[in-house]
């Protein structure tokens, strides 16, 4: 009697220690293909670990992400070699251990690790708050993934992993929970926004900026947090010596993982990770370029041979991307019974909504893959066209009215793609085919819902966040051709966007361009556009947000270089959002708070300061100009 309680209590220890990691159950347990069974998992689990806790190493440093009021993800990967795992999982359940000394797949020694977490309000760890025991093993790449809860809302925390029973400790990661839904939120709330961060073309001195300065307390990434060519596939290749690994195309479940974990190495990604909560979602090259729903510009598929499992459709490249990406960014998983959704949203008190979409793998009808751009110019204007799925759609304008019946004072609207309209035939020269149809100008009737959802229900305060362009572009948010515009006041916009630069992919004018043909033809496009009140094509960088109830103000940063690790940075330009006011505020006739630095500002100008580092700060608040 006595033992059989015992037993039962092991084995339920066990299984709470492989639930514990949210890994095994993601992308999702529900379908066999893309779960693990964590009863076979289990069973490969010995009294005595084959593990020395001295062989086992945390290869990839620590992260935390999708905080709520009482919880947060938190992350690390603890393993026995620095290399991913080559295994896969196959239909049984059954997976063999890949030897890397001896290339081969080995059927033993695949004991699964045993690591302790905790987390505490202060950065000695004492005090904890929250601990606990998780497996990993080389079914999910040894990551672990665990949910910290009990914590405090709107409270910084520290935490730390350690392999189990011994004093082989992970870095210690600092993280910080969300206001909860009905606080009165008095102090800003600081976003950095970050999209676009290619290995070979730079080193992602972006990231690191924010942990220096220490400037925000979340980080959201807009995606293309990595890209999925072979190294010179794209640009000038291994300039810098940066070989995203493998060197080839990606497509299998190793080379998603592997691809991550290399980008994973740069040592301003891995602070980032390590001092900031992430709120991120992915874009195409998470998974391959200008993906939609059934395809990207690599592949011409049928939907026929999509039909995948749990009727979702997903082929073989998005399943290996999707599993990689759920094992190694520090995201909840959503819906247990929709392997693919990431489209979320976070209640940061009465200040904002932050809403998260996936406008590229969840449900997108066909985009540019450049062969067709003349058919995409044809049925733009569809109304069956969506970039989202109707699901989406409708969950996101629910959540668009339900948050300003809330009384939440903004909308933040975390996405991909550039929303507004951007006419560019003035720099590409065709005049029968003037948008970028990859955008949200290739989706007009997806465009047009949002816009009748704002204006049906007079929902104020909107500020869309865009990134993928590598360029930044910042206009009033307005319906145009519906509801009249006024570009130099402002008057009948509903809100704004702020389209954010990459870290390092390169300008979409030049990899190489100068200053003077970045700032023509940003000049060019400010002008033929008339919502469009500043664009940069110059600069790699990012972008930071200070929210309050009374405004919301937007700084824009350029990174002098890539080339070498460095943490200088240019301010490139500030502009301010007044409740209410549902526009850019306008200064001295430009919608800037005052000149800005480079591109092209309507009504204003752009001021190149004289600039020389100031060594103290690290922030590089003079510059001379190439
Ligand atoms: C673990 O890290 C130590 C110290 O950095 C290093 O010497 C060792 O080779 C690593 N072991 C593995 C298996 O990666
Ligand atoms: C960890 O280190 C402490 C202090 O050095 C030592 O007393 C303790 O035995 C170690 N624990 C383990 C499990 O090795
Ligand atoms: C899965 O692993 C097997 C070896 O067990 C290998 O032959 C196969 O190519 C792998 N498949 C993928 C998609 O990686
Ligand atoms: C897809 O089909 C189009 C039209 O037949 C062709 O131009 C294009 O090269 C094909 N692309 C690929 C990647 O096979
Ligand atoms: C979207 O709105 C614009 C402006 O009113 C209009 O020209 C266009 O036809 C609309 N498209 C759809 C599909 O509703
Ligand atoms: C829309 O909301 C604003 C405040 O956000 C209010 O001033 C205005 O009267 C409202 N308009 C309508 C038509 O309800
Ligand atoms: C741009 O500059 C890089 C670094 O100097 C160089 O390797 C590359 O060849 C240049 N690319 C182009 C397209 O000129
Ligand atoms: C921009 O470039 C075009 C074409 O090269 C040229 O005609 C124009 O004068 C330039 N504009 C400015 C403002 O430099
Ligand atoms: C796009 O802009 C060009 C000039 O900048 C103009 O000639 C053309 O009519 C515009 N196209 C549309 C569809 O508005
Ligand atoms: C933006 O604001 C910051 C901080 O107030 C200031 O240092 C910077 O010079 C401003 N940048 C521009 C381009 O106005
Ligand atoms: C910038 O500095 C250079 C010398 O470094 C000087 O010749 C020039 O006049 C300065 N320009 C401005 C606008 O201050």
């Amino acid at each position: 009697m006595f033992r059989s309680i015992a037993l039962l209590s092991y084995a339920g220890t066990i299984s709470a220690a492989f639930t514990g990691n949210l890994n095994y159950q993601s992308p999702s347990k529900h379908h066999a293909s893309l779960g693990v069974s964590i009863s076979k998992v289990a069973k490969r689990t010995y009294a005595n670990s084959p593990w020395e806790p001295s062989q086992l190493n945390f290869t990839h440093g620590v992260a935390s992400g999708d905080p709520f009021d009482d919880s947060v993800i938190l992350w690390t990967r603890a393993a026995p070699y620095s290399d991913n795992d080559k295994s896969n999982i196959t239909v049984s359940g059954y997976v063999p251990l890949y030897d890397h000394s001896t290339e081969q797949y080995v059927a033993s020694s695949n004991a699964p690790v045993c690591v302790e977490w905790k987390i505490s309000e202060s950065d000695a760890l004492d005090n904890t708050i929250d601990s606990g025991t998780a497996f990993t093993s080389s079914d999910i790449d040894y990551t672990i993934k665990v949910e910290a809860r009990k914590l405090r809302t709107f409270t910084t925390y520290y935490y730390q992993f350690n392999i189990c029973n011994s004093n082989n400790t992970s870095p210690v990661g600092r993280t910080k929970t969300i206001p909860s839904q009905n606080a009165q939120v008095t102090d800003p709330v600081k976003l950095a926004i970050y999209s676009c961060s290619n290995y070979p073309f730079g080193f992602f001195n972006a990231y690191g900026n924010t942990v220096r300065k220490d400037s925000v307390d979340y980080v959201v990434h807009l995606g293309d947090y990595i890209y999925e060519y072979a190294n010179g596939d794209y640009g000038w290749g291994n300039a810098y010596g940066r070989v995203p690994l493998p060197d080839r195309n990606i497509a299998t479940l190793y080379d998603y993982r592997k691809r991550i974990a290399t980008y994973r190495t740069d040592l301003d990604l891995l602070a980032s990770h390590q001092n900031f909560p992430w709120i991120p979602v992915w874009d195409d090259h998470e998974v391959s370029d200008n993906t939609w729903r059934d395809g990207n510009s690599h592949m011409n598929n049928t939907e026929e041979s999509f039909i995948m499992d749990g009727g979702v459709s997903v082929d073989q490249l998005k399943m290996n991307a999707v599993r990689a990406y759920f094992e190694w960014m520090p995201i909840r998983q959503v819906d247990m019974d929709d392997n693919l959704r990431i489209w979320r949203s976070f209640q940061f008190g009465d200040l904002f909504d932050l809403i998260m979409l996936d406008t590229r793998q969840y449900d997108r009808a066909i985009t540019d893959v450049y062969w067709n751009t003349e058919y995409l110019a044809d049925i733009h204007n569809e109304a069956s066209r969506s970039l989202m799925g109707p699901r989406q759609e409708t969950w996101f304008y629910r959540s668009l009215r339900e948050s300003a019946s809330r009384g939440a004072t903004w909308r933040v609207i975390g996405n991909q793609i550039i929303f507004s309209r951007i006419n560019n035939s003035v720099l590409t020269g065709d005049y029968e085919a003037p948008y970028n149809y990859d955008q949200w100008d290739g989706y007009q009737a997806n465009r047009n819902r949002t816009f009748h959802a704002i204006y049906e229900n007079n929902i104020s305060n909107n500020i869309f966040l865009a990134g993928d362009s590598h360029a930044s572009w910042v206009s009033d948010l307005v319906w145009l051709d519906e509801h009249p515009y006024n570009p130099a006041t402002g008057e009948g916009s509903m809100g704004v966007e702020f389209a954010g630069s990459a870290v390092s992919s390169p300008s979409p004018v030049g990899q190489n361009v100068t200053l003077d043909t970045a700032a023509n033809a940003s000049a060019q496009l400010t002008a033929a556009n008339d919502e469009l009140q500043w664009q940069d094509f110059y600069y790699r960088g990012y972008y930071e947000l200070s929210i309050t109830h009374d405004k919301v103000e937007a700084a824009f940063f350029g990174i002098p270089t890539n080339s070498v690790r460095q943490g200088y940075e240019i301010p490139l330009a500030n502009f301010t959002v007044v409740a209410g006011e549902n526009k850019l505020r306008r200064s001295n006739g430009a919608a800037a708070d005052g000149n800005v630095e480079s591109g092209s500002l309507k009504g204003g100008q752009a001021v190149q300061t004289n600039l020389t580092h100031d060594t103290s700060s690290g922030v590089w608040i003079t510059y001379n100009a190439p």
